[in-house]
């Protein structure tokens, strides 16, 4: 099945009611279900363990990716620490130094905590796997990467970290099953914050964790139910809903980033641009290679002709915010509202400057997001 029919159309297949028949899979809000006697229990017994509404978008989620498991959670950063729940105190993890700042804060505070050790790699490519310790057993990438957008040829990654028997976890959000799938190209897990394009309005937090392996789910699945932050019912019939247009909101995000990427380019205001969607980008080759759009993220070094707080106040579509991914647009400044956590050193080491602007782009009118950068230029020209 094409990827939007499977959009409008995956998910749960209950038995047909002769009486009510919805269109759309039913929210259900019971914590507990009655089972029919103490020799025959049904197959939903508690929320927590598994609930109809949310079982109905995790199957949703996992068929999109052509995948056997999902596992929704009430946050990307829930789904972030569920996969972490696979390592164990002793072992080590290889890490893209630009993450989620969240993540950051996971690997940096909560690793050390649970005696799990961490190595920062700068760039895949070039990284040496004969030089690791014993002790590394699991890879995790975020491509294209936040906010920096670099690329990591996840192909060859899983090949040659799979040469050496370490699980490869990707965090696929910025991309989604649609434009980029890790699975396929060799990963074990790929992980999301749903709250951004699967949920896609903005209104949500999510979390999404898809896989193949029988026995990763098992030890996952148990995880989930134990550590509890699973997706409630209703979320989970906000993300099915949302998952519906993914593909054509996807399609739109792809367009306009591009077009605001080109924009930049080509003008004097921004020093540098960072989209794997063009081609001066050093992740453009790869990008065009692994995936079939490079989404509607990107960020810019603002020249220093311009203020960066009049240019992000004048702006009147592009609210000042964190997240992504919904159909507005939005502007955020790294260095202080998502990577605040990572120190000065640790900025200026991962290239994360202080002039750094994250562009969400929504799916407006182009001409109408064009314009509006452009007067807001003009205000911030000093
Ligand atoms: C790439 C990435 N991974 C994970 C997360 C965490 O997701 P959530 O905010 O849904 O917990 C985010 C949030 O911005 C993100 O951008």
């Amino acid at each position: 099945m094409d990827y939007h029919t499977l959009a409008v159309h995956g998910g749960r297949k209950d038995e047909k009611n002769d009486k009510i028949k919805p269109v759309n899979y039913p929210v259900y809000l019971s914590s507990t279900f009655v089972q029919n006697s103490l020799d025959e229990f049904n197959e939903f017994m508690y929320s927590r363990s598994k609930n109809p509404t949310r079982d109905n978008v995790e199957q949703a989620a996992a068929q999109l990716e052509g995948a056997k498991y999902g596992l929704a959670m009430s946050s990307g950063m829930a789904a972030v620490s569920l996969v972490f729940s696979l390592v164990g105190p002793g072992e080590k993890v290889l890490v893209n130094t630009s993450v989620y700042g969240g993540t950051w804060n996971y690997i940096s505070h909560v690793f050390p905590d649970r005696g799990i050790e961490v190595q920062t790699v700068k760039d895949f490519a070039k990284f040496d796997f004969d030089s690791i310790d014993e002790n590394v057993t699991t890879v995790y990438v975020e491509t294209p990467s936040n906010p920096l957008m670099e690329v990591t040829d996840i192909r060859e990654l899983a090949d040659r970290a799979k040469a050496k028997g370490l699980r490869v976890i990707v965090d696929n959000t910025f991309m989604t099953s649609y434009l980029q799938r890790p699975l396929d190209l060799g990963a074990d897990i790929v992980l999301y914050s749903a709250t951004k394009y699967y949920a896609g309005h903005s209104d949500i937090i999510a979390g999404l964790v898809i896989l193949n392996d029988d026995d990763l789910y098992a030890k996952l699945k148990f995880n989930q139910k134990t550590l509890g932050a699973t997706l409630d019912p209703f979320s989970s019939f906000i993300l099915a809903r949302g998952i519906k247009t993914l593909p054509l909101r996807m399609d739109r995000h792809n367009e306009n980033a591009l077009k605001v990427a080109e924009f930049f380019e080509a003008s004097d205001a921004a020093d540098r641009v960072y989209y794997p969607g063009l081609k001066s980008d050093p992740g453009y080759e790869i990008q065009k290679k692994q995936a079939k759009g490079c989404g509607g993220l990107l960020s810019i070094d603002l020249n220093e002709k311009y203020d960066l707080n009049t240019f992000c106040d004048s702006l009147e579509y592009f609210d000042l915010a964190v997240s992504l991914g919904g159909v507005e647009s939005l502007i955020c400044h790294p260095a202080s509202m998502t990577h605040e956590e990572y120190t000065d050193e640790e900025q200026t080491a991962i290239g994360l400057g202080k002039r750094l602007l994250r562009i969400a782009v929504g799916i407006e009118d182009i001409d109408d997001l064009l314009g509006d950068i452009r007067q807001a230029l003009e205000k911030a020209r000093k």
